[in-house]
């Protein structure tokens, strides 16, 4: 008995060698750079990923919060040439940067050899991710800065800023609320996102299609005067300059703001009970307008190949289906990500899950892309500097126009010589 125990396990042990590991040998390891996922999508989309393709298994290495702090790692990265990241997120606004340096790979052929229908796509994320003439980047999800809003306290939400600080100050209070406003004020991208929607609503502009700095303009003086009057309303939190995307959602969440600028994803998050206090309350509606109507920011991400990786191929078959019909329709029913694969906009379950992609289409249509330029990281960052400078009260609104123009003016120069 012992004996025939014994040979059935020696059995059991050769046929698991013989013929689990046989994938495992044969499995290609993609090392992917993304940000937390705090909806789940991502790591479904992930699963169905490897499981249409059991050739691959993904090995995710967690990107930080900020957007900033993600471009500065991977720079660092992808300028000493490494590998360590086969495939990567890719800010809307990278792309002029990143293919000018060198450091993705062109997909323009991978686009050809699958035969990828491009027309499928959201034409201005194309365009987001081509630079002189060559695709470097996949669009994945569309963004555009919305107010979100407290349905139990709101009734008609405001049409301009003017309006939205005097509903912030009568409404302050109820529902729980300790604060009127919630918008991105600490010094990063975000701050520009958040400013450029202002300066766009005033009419005001920073970057011409030529490259020329535009920014000493009446526009983007009466939107940092806006932004000002905000601070100065009493209706912002007390450190209001350390608030990015998630201070603002979680505070929003947990039942303490009136109103908030953020972006579509964090739809899903607001609605569902277990990650919100206000999940039964939650309004969303275009942004206020200034002198200029209503603007938003276009903001969104892609995915990149790594120059130096090892398996470009590999990477790209994981770009193709994160990015494809069945990758952004994941995306868009658990993380409320506006997707850019068009059709998704005329599927009934999408639309169902995401009352805030009313009017998506035109609203992405409609937003204003920040400047495309290989030095636009650059230019953001002397925008964050002075318009901090403007909210903190250390600077004048007419010093931080004047000081961003002759900045940006030798920035470019600098890179022209
Ligand atoms: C969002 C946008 C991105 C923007 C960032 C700023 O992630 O999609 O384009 O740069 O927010 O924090």
């Amino acid at each position: 008995m012992k004996k025939i125990l014994g040979l059935l396990l020696t059995m059991t042990i050769l046929a698991t060698l013989l013929v689990a590991p046989a994938y495992a040998q044969e499995q290609t390891v993609i090392n992917m750079f993304y940000g937390t996922d705090p909806t789940g999508a991502l790591t479904q989309i992930i699963k169905a990923f490897e499981e249409a393709y059991p050739q691959y298994k993904i090995n995710w290495v967690e990107a930080p919060a900020s957007q900033d702090t993600s471009h500065d790692m991977l720079v660092t990265s992808l300028a000493a040439g490494e590998s360590v990241y086969d495939v990567f997120s890719c800010n809307v606004i990278w792309p002029a940067e990143f293919s000018q340096a060198g450091y993705c790979l062109a997909i323009d052929r991978f686009l050809e050899a699958d035969d990828i229908d491009l027309d499928a796509y959201s034409q201005g994320y194309v365009n987001a991710y081509t630079f002189q003439g060559k695709m470097w980047g996949m669009p994945w999800y569309g963004n555009v800065g919305q107010l979100y809003y407290r349905t139990d306290i709101i009734d008609t939400p405001p049409a301009t800023w003017d309006e939205m600080i005097e509903m912030a100050k009568a409404h302050v209070g109820e529902g729980g609320t300790s604060v009127g406003y919630l918008m991105q004020a600490a010094q990063y991208e975000g701050l520009v996102c958040n400013a450029l929607e202002f300066i766009g609503s005033f009419g005001g502009t920073v970057v011409d299609g030529d490259g020329n700095i535009t920014i000493n303009n009446d526009g983007v003086r009466n939107a940092l005067n806006m932004m000002k009057k905000i601070v100065d309303a009493g209706i912002v939190p007390e450190n209001f300059n350390a608030f990015m995307e998630n201070e603002c959602q979680n505070m929003f969440g947990n039942g303490d703001a009136v109103f908030m600028r953020t972006w579509p994803g964090y739809y899903a998050t607001a609605v569902n009970p277990e990650s919100s206090k206000v999940a039964e309350n939650v309004g969303v509606t275009v942004l206020p307008a200034g002198d200029n109507g209503s603007a938003a920011t276009l903001g969104g991400w892609g995915w990149m190949i790594n120059r130096n990786s090892e398996h470009p191929e590999a990477a790209w078959d994981f770009i193709k289906f994160v990015t494809g019909p069945e990758g952004q329709k994941i995306n868009a029913l658990v993380a409320s990500q506006p997707p850019t694969y068009m059709a998704l906009y005329d599927d009934e379950e999408v639309l169902a899950a995401n009352p805030h992609f009313a009017n998506m289409k035109e609203s992405l249509a409609a937003a204003m892309a920040r400047p495309v330029s290989p030095i636009y990281t650059a230019l953001s960052e002397i925008m964050q500097i002075n318009i901090s400078a403007v909210l903190l009260g250390n600077m004048t609104v007419e010093d931080a126009v004047v000081t961003m123009e002759q900045q940006m003016n030798e920035k470019l120069s600098e890179y022209n010589r």
